[in-house]
């Protein structure tokens, strides 16, 4: 890897959509490096609610006061996009034991795939530990209240999407 004294992360995520959990995230994960990219994946076969394009946007609207927060693509593995583009570290968020498995898995098979990004595990806050998107959709779905769980205008988006604008 090309040596830079720029300490670049990537927060890679499907965000479909962005959470407050997600947000939050962005926010503590942005203040440990010079920049943190929001590396939105672009996969077709994922059957998401937003488009890549919906999903990338509603991230920009909502980190577009935070200085050293960039919005990124990639598809394809992880390991090489961060190899490509010089990033040093992959931030992940861990809310509950249960998602420590599947963090640990991909934490170790990043490594082997790019031995010289570190892959670092927040843990959320409390408030926001049982928090997903697809728990938010549901909720929202059935006309749950999410109002604390995401925000403003991901509310205002899912109204679009979801229920017409109502
Ligand atoms: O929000 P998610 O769905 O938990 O994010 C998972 C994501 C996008 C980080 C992961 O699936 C990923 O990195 N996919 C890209 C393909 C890849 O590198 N796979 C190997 C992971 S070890």
């Amino acid at each position: 890897m090309e040596k830079s004294s720029l300490k670049k992360a990537i927060y890679p995520g499907s965000f479909d959509p962005l959470t407050n959990g997600h947000l939050d995230l962005i926010i503590r994960g942005s203040k440990l490096f010079d920049e943190l990219q929001v590396g939105v994946l672009n996969n077709p076969n994922k059957n998401s609610l937003f488009t890549f394009d919906e999903r990338v946007n509603i991230i920009k609207e909502c980190t577009k006061n935070l200085d050293n927060v960039k919005v990124v693509s990639f598809d394809g593995l992880l390991a090489k996009y961060c190899e490509k583009n010089n990033i040093n570290a992959i931030v992940r968020g861990l809310r509950a034991t249960s998602d420590f498995e599947y963090e640990f898995q991909m934490a170790h098979m990043n490594r082997e795939l790019a031995p010289d990004v570190e892959t670092v595990m927040l843990t959320t806050i409390t408030e926001y530990s049982y928090i997903s998107s697809s728990l938010v959709k549901e909720v929202f779905k059935f006309n749950g209240d999410i109002s604390k769980l995401v925000p403003d205008f991901v509310l205002e988006e899912l109204m679009r999407k979801v229920h017409g604008g109502k």
